[in-house]
């Protein structure tokens, strides 16, 4: 743990094996927006590995200047700086954007927020573009483990709007929102690294 950062140990198990993935992803140089950045922890890991990307991070206005500790230690020029957007806004004010990056974000959110990110995402990328989501999905109505089951009983304990989603419900967004589901990986700790590519 680093004085003064806010830390995730979560962002620290699966940066590398995220990466390994996204590297795959997200090939041509361009802009990657990140979606509910957080601590900043996959920001610094990803730009510093992935050198022909420009990364943008984003999160709720609430929270999006939670990372500058990591950003400003890391100092990357390939890092913007973060910028507030709440997906649940109908305009999005971003600079041009070439790629999506969201990690746990869909099952913090709303079902209403969810499908407000896919619209947004579904908006601004380009077609052959990509959006990798990450996280814990289920699949026809079940839990994928035991974990998960119990993880979604916490979330749901927390806030009734919260809840790991189905990745039927998700695959609808994305074909409402010009997109369809390209990969869906098995990743470590039951999560999935999800790849949408725009039509
Ligand atoms: C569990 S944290 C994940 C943070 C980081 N991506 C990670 O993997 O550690 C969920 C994130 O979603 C963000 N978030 C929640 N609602 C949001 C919204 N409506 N718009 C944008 N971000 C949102 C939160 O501020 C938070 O940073």
């Amino acid at each position: 743990m680093s004085e003064g950062k806010p830390y995730s140990q979560a962002c620290e198990n699966n940066k590398q094996v995220i990466l390994e993935k996204i590297a795959t992803v997200f090939t041509a140089p361009g802009t990657l927006l990140e979606i509910g950045t957080g601590t900043g922890q996959h920001a610094v890991h990803f730009a510093r590995n992935l050198p022909h990307l420009q990364w943008q991070p984003s999160d709720h206005p609430s929270n999006f200047q939670l990372c500058m500790p990591w950003l400003k230690e890391a100092g990357l020029p390939n890092i913007s700086n973060p910028l507030p957007l709440d997906v649940s806004v109908s305009d999005w004010q971003l600079p041009p954007i070439n790629g999506v990056f969201s990690a746990n974000t869909a099952h913090i959110m709303s079902w209403p927020e969810v499908r407000a990110m896919f619209r947004g995402v579904g908006a601004i990328l380009e077609a052959g573009e990509a959006f990798c989501l990450y996280g814990p999905f289920n699949y026809g109505g079940q839990f994928t483990s035991a974990s998960n089951q119990q993880f979604n009983a916490h979330l749901q304990q927390r806030d009734p709007e919260m809840g790991i989603r189905d990745m039927a419900d998700l695959k609808q967004l994305a074909s409402n929102n010009g997109m369809a589901l390209e990969n869906d990986f098995a990743m470590p700790a039951n999560n999935r690294l999800t790849v949408w590519r725009k039509d």
